[in-house]
Protein backbone atom coordinates (compact mmCIF):
# COMPACT_ATOMS: atom_id res chain seq x y z
CA UNK A 1 0.00 0.00 0.00
CA UNK A 2 1.67 3.56 -0.88
CA UNK A 3 1.76 6.13 1.48
CA UNK A 4 -0.89 8.13 -0.37
CA UNK A 5 -3.77 5.76 0.19
CA UNK A 6 -2.37 5.18 3.82
CA UNK A 7 -3.01 9.12 3.86
CA UNK A 8 -6.58 9.20 2.22
CA UNK A 9 -7.63 6.38 4.78
CA UNK A 10 -6.21 8.35 8.22
CA UNK A 11 -7.94 11.03 6.51
CA UNK A 12 -11.18 9.56 6.27
CA UNK A 13 -10.77 8.85 9.83
CA UNK A 14 -10.34 12.24 10.76
CA UNK A 15 -12.96 13.19 9.12
CA UNK A 16 -15.37 11.44 10.57
CA UNK A 17 -15.42 13.57 13.91
CA UNK A 18 -18.78 14.80 14.50
CA UNK A 19 -17.68 16.83 17.21
CA UNK A 20 -14.49 18.72 19.21
CA UNK A 21 -13.41 16.01 21.32
CA UNK A 22 -10.32 16.81 23.42
CA UNK A 23 -7.41 18.01 20.71
CA UNK A 24 -4.68 16.74 22.66
CA UNK A 25 -5.69 13.71 22.73
CA UNK A 26 -6.60 13.79 19.09
CA UNK A 27 -3.39 14.93 18.06
CA UNK A 28 -1.38 12.12 19.83
CA UNK A 29 -3.74 9.24 18.89
CA UNK A 30 -3.97 9.76 15.35
CA UNK A 31 -0.13 10.45 15.23
CA UNK A 32 0.06 6.89 16.86
CA UNK A 33 -2.39 5.23 14.48
CA UNK A 34 -0.37 7.20 11.79
CA UNK A 35 3.16 5.38 12.87
CA UNK A 36 1.42 2.09 13.43
CA UNK A 37 -0.51 1.71 9.96
CA UNK A 38 3.32 2.64 8.75
CA UNK A 39 4.85 0.31 10.95
CA UNK A 40 2.18 -2.70 9.50
CA UNK A 41 2.94 -1.52 6.19
CA UNK A 42 6.87 -0.99 6.27
CA UNK A 43 7.24 -4.43 8.44
CA UNK A 44 4.85 -5.87 6.51
CA UNK A 45 2.80 -6.93 9.73
CA UNK A 46 0.39 -10.17 8.72
CA UNK A 47 -3.22 -10.04 11.01
CA UNK A 48 -2.65 -13.25 12.98
CA UNK A 49 0.74 -10.92 14.42
CA UNK A 50 -1.47 -8.19 14.83
CA UNK A 51 -3.85 -9.59 16.63
CA UNK A 52 -1.68 -11.48 18.71
CA UNK A 53 -0.04 -8.15 20.28
CA UNK A 54 -3.70 -6.34 20.65
CA UNK A 55 -4.53 -9.80 22.69
CA UNK A 56 -0.96 -9.65 24.34
CA UNK A 57 -1.59 -5.88 25.83
CA UNK A 58 -5.43 -7.09 26.67
CA UNK A 59 -3.41 -9.98 28.84
CA UNK A 60 -0.48 -7.58 30.14
CA UNK A 61 -3.49 -5.27 31.39
CA UNK A 62 -6.03 -7.96 32.99
CA UNK A 63 -2.85 -9.45 35.01
CA UNK A 64 -1.99 -5.69 35.82
CA UNK A 65 1.19 -6.02 34.27
CA UNK A 66 1.19 -2.71 32.02
CA UNK A 67 3.20 -0.99 34.08
CA UNK A 68 5.88 -3.68 33.98
CA UNK A 69 6.38 -3.50 30.16
CA UNK A 70 6.37 0.23 30.42
CA UNK A 71 9.28 0.37 32.90
CA UNK A 72 11.01 -2.73 30.36
CA UNK A 73 10.60 -1.29 27.02
CA UNK A 74 12.24 1.66 28.43
CA UNK A 75 9.19 4.14 28.25
CA UNK A 76 9.73 5.08 32.24
CA UNK A 77 12.98 5.89 31.82
CA UNK A 78 12.76 7.59 28.68
CA UNK A 79 10.39 10.01 30.54
CA UNK A 80 12.94 10.73 33.27
CA UNK A 81 15.75 11.31 30.24
CA UNK A 82 12.54 14.30 28.93
CA UNK A 83 12.27 15.72 32.56
CA UNK A 84 15.78 15.96 33.07
CA UNK A 85 16.19 17.80 29.59
CA UNK A 86 13.69 19.96 30.17
CA UNK A 87 14.97 20.64 34.17
CA UNK A 88 18.70 21.30 32.59
CA UNK A 89 17.10 24.36 29.90
CA UNK A 90 15.62 26.12 32.78
CA UNK A 91 19.00 25.38 34.87
CA UNK A 92 18.52 22.92 37.12
CA UNK A 93 21.37 20.05 36.79
CA UNK A 94 23.27 18.45 39.24
CA UNK A 95 21.60 17.46 42.35
CA UNK A 96 20.57 13.97 43.40
CA UNK A 97 19.56 12.08 39.60
CA UNK A 98 15.84 11.11 39.83
CA UNK A 99 15.09 7.98 38.50
CA UNK A 100 11.96 5.88 38.05
CA UNK A 101 9.08 5.26 39.97
CA UNK A 102 8.45 1.74 38.78
CA UNK A 103 5.12 0.02 39.14
CA UNK A 104 5.43 -0.63 42.98
CA UNK A 105 4.73 2.02 45.41
CA UNK A 106 1.59 1.87 47.48
CA UNK A 107 -0.05 5.30 48.74
CA UNK A 108 -1.06 5.59 52.86
CA UNK A 109 2.48 4.64 54.58
CA UNK A 110 2.34 5.23 58.19
CA UNK A 111 4.52 8.38 58.52
CA UNK A 112 7.18 8.64 61.29
CA UNK A 113 9.05 11.42 62.39
CA UNK A 114 12.80 11.28 61.75
CA UNK A 115 13.14 7.64 61.90
CA UNK A 116 11.31 4.61 61.33
CA UNK A 117 11.63 0.84 61.30
CA UNK A 118 10.70 -0.63 57.76
CA UNK A 119 10.72 -4.50 58.68
CA UNK A 120 8.45 -6.45 61.37
CA UNK A 121 11.94 -8.23 62.25
CA UNK A 122 11.04 -11.34 60.62
CA UNK A 123 12.81 -11.01 57.32
CA UNK A 124 16.09 -12.79 57.27
CA UNK A 125 18.25 -10.38 55.42
CA UNK A 126 21.33 -8.71 56.95
CA UNK A 127 20.13 -5.57 58.99
CA UNK A 128 20.26 -2.13 56.96
CA UNK A 129 20.32 1.25 58.83
CA UNK A 130 20.03 4.57 56.32
CA UNK A 131 20.42 8.38 56.76
CA UNK A 132 21.12 11.28 55.56
CA UNK A 133 19.99 14.81 54.98
CA UNK A 134 17.19 16.53 52.73
CA UNK A 135 18.73 19.96 51.60
CA UNK A 136 17.79 22.29 49.11
CA UNK A 137 20.29 23.28 45.85
CA UNK A 138 21.92 25.59 48.22
CA UNK A 139 23.08 22.68 50.94
CA UNK A 140 20.54 24.33 53.70
CA UNK A 141 18.81 21.14 55.22
CA UNK A 142 14.82 21.32 54.60
CA UNK A 143 13.28 20.30 58.02
CA UNK A 144 9.75 18.70 58.03
CA UNK A 145 10.54 17.17 54.34
CA UNK A 146 8.98 13.91 53.42
CA UNK A 147 11.00 10.84 52.60
CA UNK A 148 8.88 8.02 51.48
CA UNK A 149 10.55 4.87 51.19
CA UNK A 150 10.06 1.55 49.85
CA UNK A 151 11.25 -1.61 48.86
CA UNK A 152 11.57 -5.21 48.56
CA UNK A 153 12.20 -8.13 50.91
CA UNK A 154 14.43 -11.08 50.40
CA UNK A 155 12.83 -12.83 48.11
CA UNK A 156 12.43 -9.53 45.81
CA UNK A 157 9.00 -9.12 46.46
CA UNK A 158 6.95 -6.01 47.40
CA UNK A 159 4.62 -6.14 50.23
CA UNK A 160 0.72 -5.30 49.52
CA UNK A 161 1.53 -7.01 46.01
CA UNK A 162 2.76 -9.89 47.56
CA UNK A 163 0.04 -11.17 49.93
CA UNK A 164 2.18 -13.17 52.44
CA UNK A 165 3.98 -9.82 53.66
CA UNK A 166 2.20 -7.50 56.35
CA UNK A 167 0.72 -4.27 55.33
CA UNK A 168 2.86 -1.76 54.29
CA UNK A 169 5.87 -3.85 55.47
CA UNK A 170 9.09 -1.87 53.91
CA UNK A 171 7.50 0.90 53.49
CA UNK A 172 7.18 4.41 55.16
CA UNK A 173 6.88 7.89 55.44
CA UNK A 174 9.72 9.55 57.27
CA UNK A 175 9.57 13.60 57.91
CA UNK A 176 13.23 15.10 58.37
CA UNK A 177 14.03 17.02 61.62
CA UNK A 178 14.73 20.37 62.71
CA UNK A 179 18.42 19.43 61.09
CA UNK A 180 16.96 18.13 57.91
CA UNK A 181 17.88 14.37 59.01
CA UNK A 182 16.16 11.49 58.22
CA UNK A 183 16.81 7.68 59.49
CA UNK A 184 15.44 4.29 58.62
CA UNK A 185 16.78 0.78 59.96
CA UNK A 186 15.50 -2.08 57.44
CA UNK A 187 16.95 -4.90 55.81
CA UNK A 188 19.22 -5.02 52.83
CA UNK A 189 16.77 -5.87 49.80
CA UNK A 190 17.64 -8.29 47.23
CA UNK A 191 16.90 -7.72 43.57
CA UNK A 192 13.31 -7.66 41.68
CA UNK A 193 12.52 -9.85 38.76
CA UNK A 194 8.96 -9.66 37.05
CA UNK A 195 6.77 -12.92 37.34
CA UNK A 196 8.37 -15.53 35.37
CA UNK A 197 5.28 -16.88 33.98
CA UNK A 198 3.56 -13.01 33.23
CA UNK A 199 3.13 -11.27 29.86
CA UNK A 200 6.16 -9.00 30.65
CA UNK A 201 8.13 -11.97 30.86
CA UNK A 202 6.58 -13.65 28.12
CA UNK A 203 7.89 -10.70 25.64
CA UNK A 204 11.09 -9.95 27.04
CA UNK A 205 11.63 -13.88 26.32
CA UNK A 206 10.82 -13.10 22.53
CA UNK A 207 13.38 -10.19 22.76
CA UNK A 208 16.13 -12.17 24.07
CA UNK A 209 16.19 -10.22 26.99
CA UNK A 210 16.06 -10.84 30.91
CA UNK A 211 13.17 -9.55 33.60
CA UNK A 212 15.79 -8.49 36.76
CA UNK A 213 16.41 -5.62 38.46
CA UNK A 214 19.68 -4.94 40.72
CA UNK A 215 18.57 -4.44 44.63
CA UNK A 216 17.51 -1.05 45.31
CA UNK A 217 15.18 1.04 47.30
CA UNK A 218 12.71 3.69 46.39
CA UNK A 219 12.06 6.91 47.34
CA UNK A 220 10.12 9.83 47.15
CA UNK A 221 11.46 13.03 48.68
CA UNK A 222 9.30 16.19 48.94
CA UNK A 223 8.74 19.40 50.78
CA UNK A 224 6.61 22.34 50.11
CA UNK A 225 8.37 24.76 47.11
CA UNK A 226 10.04 21.94 46.03
CA UNK A 227 9.99 19.91 43.18
CA UNK A 228 9.61 16.59 44.16
CA UNK A 229 12.31 14.24 43.70
CA UNK A 230 11.88 10.65 42.34
CA UNK A 231 14.34 8.24 42.79
CA UNK A 232 16.31 5.14 44.17
CA UNK A 233 19.29 4.29 45.49
CA UNK A 234 21.03 0.79 44.43
CA UNK A 235 23.05 -1.84 46.39
CA UNK A 236 26.60 -1.92 45.08
CA UNK A 237 27.89 -5.20 44.15
CA UNK A 238 24.50 -6.42 42.48
CA UNK A 239 25.02 -8.25 39.67
CA UNK A 240 22.72 -6.76 37.90
CA UNK A 241 24.16 -3.07 38.81
CA UNK A 242 24.51 -1.98 35.41
CA UNK A 243 22.15 -4.75 33.87
CA UNK A 244 18.92 -3.29 35.15
CA UNK A 245 15.69 -4.68 32.86
CA UNK A 246 14.36 -0.94 33.42
CA UNK A 247 17.38 0.92 32.77
CA UNK A 248 17.09 2.79 36.18
CA UNK A 249 20.83 2.95 37.40
CA UNK A 250 22.52 5.72 37.76
CA UNK A 251 26.08 7.78 38.45
CA UNK A 252 25.14 8.82 41.78
CA UNK A 253 22.52 6.59 42.73
CA UNK A 254 24.96 3.94 44.08
CA UNK A 255 26.24 5.30 47.49
CA UNK A 256 28.66 2.81 49.31
CA UNK A 257 27.37 0.25 51.87
CA UNK A 258 29.70 -0.08 55.08
CA UNK A 259 29.91 -2.60 57.33
CA UNK A 260 28.87 -1.17 60.83
CA UNK A 261 28.93 -2.78 64.43
CA UNK A 262 28.68 -1.75 67.88
CA UNK A 263 27.97 1.29 69.22
CA UNK A 264 27.18 3.19 65.39
CA UNK A 265 23.70 0.70 65.74
CA UNK A 266 22.91 2.59 69.18
CA UNK A 267 20.94 5.22 67.63
CA UNK A 268 18.76 2.86 65.70
CA UNK A 269 18.39 0.16 68.37
CA UNK A 270 20.74 -2.00 66.68
CA UNK A 271 23.13 -4.73 68.01
CA UNK A 272 25.89 -6.34 66.29
CA UNK A 273 27.14 -6.19 62.48
CA UNK A 274 24.62 -3.98 59.78
CA UNK A 275 25.18 -2.54 56.39
CA UNK A 276 25.34 1.27 56.78
CA UNK A 277 24.21 3.93 54.02
CA UNK A 278 24.85 7.43 53.96
CA UNK A 279 23.47 9.33 51.67
CA UNK A 280 21.45 13.14 51.12
CA UNK A 281 18.93 13.95 49.17
CA UNK A 282 18.86 17.00 47.25
CA UNK A 283 15.95 18.76 45.95
CA UNK A 284 15.33 21.95 43.52
CA UNK A 285 12.88 24.93 44.30
CA UNK A 286 9.75 24.73 42.34
CA UNK A 287 10.08 26.98 39.05
CA UNK A 288 7.62 28.57 36.51
CA UNK A 289 7.70 27.03 33.23
CA UNK A 290 9.04 23.97 33.73
CA UNK A 291 6.75 20.42 33.69
CA UNK A 292 5.49 19.65 36.77
CA UNK A 293 7.82 16.36 38.51
CA UNK A 294 4.92 15.64 40.57
CA UNK A 295 3.79 12.74 38.02
CA UNK A 296 -0.04 11.99 38.40
CA UNK A 297 -0.79 7.96 37.59
CA UNK A 298 -2.70 5.28 38.97
CA UNK A 299 -1.56 4.12 42.00
CA UNK A 300 -2.15 1.52 44.69
CA UNK A 301 -4.12 2.11 47.83
CA UNK A 302 -3.64 0.44 51.08
C1 LIG B 1 9.46 -2.91 38.09
C2 LIG B 1 9.66 -3.39 39.36
C3 LIG B 1 10.31 -2.62 40.25
O1 LIG B 1 10.57 -3.00 41.52
C4 LIG B 1 10.76 -1.40 39.88
O2 LIG B 1 11.40 -0.69 40.79
C5 LIG B 1 10.56 -0.94 38.61
C6 LIG B 1 9.91 -1.71 37.71
C7 LIG B 1 8.73 -3.70 37.11
O3 LIG B 1 8.30 -4.77 37.45
O4 LIG B 1 8.56 -3.22 35.99
FE1 LIG C 1 11.35 -1.57 42.67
Amino acid sequence: MNRQAIDALLNKINDSATSEGNPRTKEIVNRIVRDLFCTIEELDVQPDEFWTALNYLGDAGKSGELGLLAAGLGFEHFLDLRLDEAEAKAGIEGGTPRTIEGPLYVTGAPVSDGHARLDDGTDPGQTLVMRGRVVGEDGKPLANALVEVWHANHLGNYSYFDKSQPAFNLRRSIRTDASGNYSFRSVVPVGYSVPPQGQTQLLLDQLGRHGHRPAHIHFFVSAPGFRKLTTQINIDGDPYLWDDFAFATRDGLVPAVKQAEGAQGKPYGVEGNFALIDFDFTLFKERDNLPGAEVERLRAEA
